[in-house]
């Protein structure tokens, strides 16, 4: 499990006994689909001890039992261990894929006035569903033709944040070219990058549990999702439940695309695969069939 996150120097007071770790990592599972394994206890005790001591609570049992109770505490907790590796224009193949062949097939079956309807999730601090914005309006000739919906979501409310006030390091933008940068960001005077003004309030962000039915059951009718580098995180069964709710949420004949080391044949047969030159990406069969 790479770690985007500071470790704190650690928290010598608090001692997480092996049943509490089983429980604890059995609960992260449950709340998240994100699998821990033993050979990750130091990291995992690490983080805990510390939102342990950070949340003023005196004991494992104690802060276990306000997990149950206090949604903040939670969301501070989930946030704790989740992986927020983002950049702008990450896998810029599937962008050009979009552009290429996609929105083609997507249109073709779509009337004037009907929405495009593309979802990032999840999309952590934003880079993401700005990528894909910024990529449309540089390299699809139609976009002002059509509505297009971008919608950024993730599990993590404090990556959210960060995506909604859409400031960013130079790390963040290390992808795109200085006159992209020129164009939509504004510098600011701490050396970060603030984003355009118009492009933030293009794209919508929700808190949404892939592996919640739920959460995932109110976002229908998508075009295109981007379910990029989370599943590495999942065992088969998260995998597969979030496979399945991804799917409800594609509109039939919908495309899903996932990160160049994951596989959706290896995890549902719901969804045919298409090799396009650019990608391979995965298709919700639709009412007449695959494209
Ligand atoms: C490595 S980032 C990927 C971001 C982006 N898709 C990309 O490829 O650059 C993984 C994100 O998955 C989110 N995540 C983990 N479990 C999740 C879940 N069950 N539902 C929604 N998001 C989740 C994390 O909060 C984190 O922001």
């Amino acid at each position: 499990m790479p770690a985007d996150k500071p470790d704190q120097p650690g928290s010598p007071d608090i001692r997480i006994a092996d049943h509490e770790f089983r429980r604890f990592r059995d609960f992260l599972y449950r709340r998240t689909g994100i699998v821990f394994g033993d050979a990750q206890r130091a990291y995992v005790e690490r983080r805990l001890a510390d939102r342990i001591l950070a949340a003023g609570s005196r004991g494992f049992s104690e802060h276990f039992a306000r997990l149950l109770v206090e949604p903040d505490e939670l969301e501070r907790l989930i946030s704790a261990f989740t992986v927020n590796e983002t950049y702008f224009y990450r896998e810029d193949y599937q962008l050009r894929c979009l552009t290429s062949t996609l929105l083609d097939r997507i249109t073709a079956r779509k009337r004037r006035g009907q929405p495009i309807r593309l979802w990032s999730v999840p999309c952590s601090t934003g880079e993401e569903p700005y990528s894909i914005a910024i990529w449309l309006l540089e390299n699809w000739p139609h976009v002002d033709s059509w509505d297009i919906e971008i919608v950024g979501s993730d599990i993590d409310v404090q990556a959210l944040k960060t995506a909604q006030d859409g400031v960013y390091s130079e790390r963040s933008l290390m992808r795109l070219s200085r006159p992209l940068v020129a164009k939509y960001f504004t510098a600011l005077d701490d050396g970060r990058y603030r984003i355009d003004e118009a492009l933030r309030g293009s794209v919508q962000f929700s808190q949404v549990n892939i592996i919640d039915q739920g959460d995932t059951g109110l976002w229908r009718d998508m075009d295109v999702i981007f379910c990029r580098n989370v599943l590495i995180y999942f065992d088969d069964m998260a995998r597969r439940t979030a496979a399945n709710n991804l799917y409800d949420s594609l509109t039939p004949g919908g495309y899903i695309c996932l990160g160049h080391t994951e596989s959706m044949s290896r995890i549902s047969p719901l969804f045919h695969v298409c090799r396009f030159p650019e990608a391979i990406v995965y298709q919700k069969p639709g009412e007449g069939g695959h494209d």
